[in-house]
């Protein structure tokens, strides 16, 4: 996707939302979907009004971009991902991020749904990204890269700012709400990890392991983004939990921890800025 595709994007949601700037972007995950509808004021964009935005093809991930100001900057909210498992061009699974940091967006907080794989982890924690393993052994930034979109070699070494973590600690504690700190993996899917494979992560390092948020954190970084990710643990990681892995599981734990990670995320886009 080219750097005018996402420039012209960037012009349609300025137009259709009628806020020539953004500050704050957020990638809703699984479960959250439905929270964007509800902040005072939001200004819908279906992704389909969006030209090159690709459409939410998962049951449970919404298909929308939302507009509105909870805090002191206008926050744009992405109700809906598509993931690379489904098929879809890395382009396109960063075409979202790239068009808010086009729109102006210096901060991007990208969340998911994610399996604990860490001591201590449980079902229904929220936990702070602290870093990153990219186990995908793809990278949306392969390609000629165009220079007006981020450098050919951009750094990796301080993608979620201990700043905005700090920040994302106190929202927590004023909120009520308790988060965990980790470093998420990267898995591509659509199988879920193996017991071993989740050993493997493990051992290097991960405490989280998922299928999304890694490519849109590499995009959003190139082009000088600041990083804020969330994870929801739904389950506790092949070989770790008891019980086979479903994403009814996923689904149903996501329902269950909805009203406090909505608090954080009430709490984050009236703080952000
Ligand atoms: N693995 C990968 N992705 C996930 C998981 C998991 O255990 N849970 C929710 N998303």
């Amino acid at each position: 996707m080219s750097y005018e595709a996402i420039q012209q994007a960037a012009a349609v949601i300025a137009e259709r939302t009628g806020r020539p700037e953004h500050r704050v972007a957020i990638v809703l995950g699984s479960g959250l979907a439905g929270y964007a509808a509800t902040l005072p004021g939001a200004v819908e964009v279906p992704y389909a009004d969006i030209p090159g935005f690709p459409l939410p093809k998962v049951q449970g991930h919404g298909g929308s971009l939302f507009s509105a100001q909870p805090g002191e900057v206008p926050v744009l909210c992405y109700s809906g991902r598509v993931h690379t498992y489904e098929g879809w061009d890395m382009a396109d699974v960063v075409f979202g991020v790239r068009t808010a940091v086009a729109s102006g967006c210096s901060t991007v907080v990208l969340t998911n749904a994610a399996g604990g794989a860490g001591d201590g982890l449980e079902p229904g924690d929220l936990v702070l990204i602290r870093d990153h393993l990219n186990l995908a052994a793809r990278n949306p930034l392969v390609g000629t890269n165009d220079e007006r979109l981020g450098p050919r070699f951009p750094d990796m070494s301080d993608t979620y700012p201990r700043d905005l973590r700090d920040l994302a600690r106190q929202v927590a504690a004023d909120a009520g709400v308790t988060l965990k700190e980790g470093v998420y993996a990267w898995f591509l899917g659509p199988t879920f990890e193996t017991p071993s494979e989740v050993q493997m992560a493990r051992r290097m390092g991960a405490d989280l392991v998922g299928m999304s948020t890694v490519p849109e954190a590499i995009a959003a970084r190139h082009m000088g983004a600041r990083l804020l990710g969330i994870s929801l643990v739904t389950n506790l990681a092949a070989g770790i939990s008891p019980v086979p892995l479903s994403h009814e599981e996923v689904q149903e734990t996501a329902d269950a921890a909805r009203e406090r990670f909505t608090a954080l995320v009430d709490g984050l886009l009236r703080t952000l800025h």
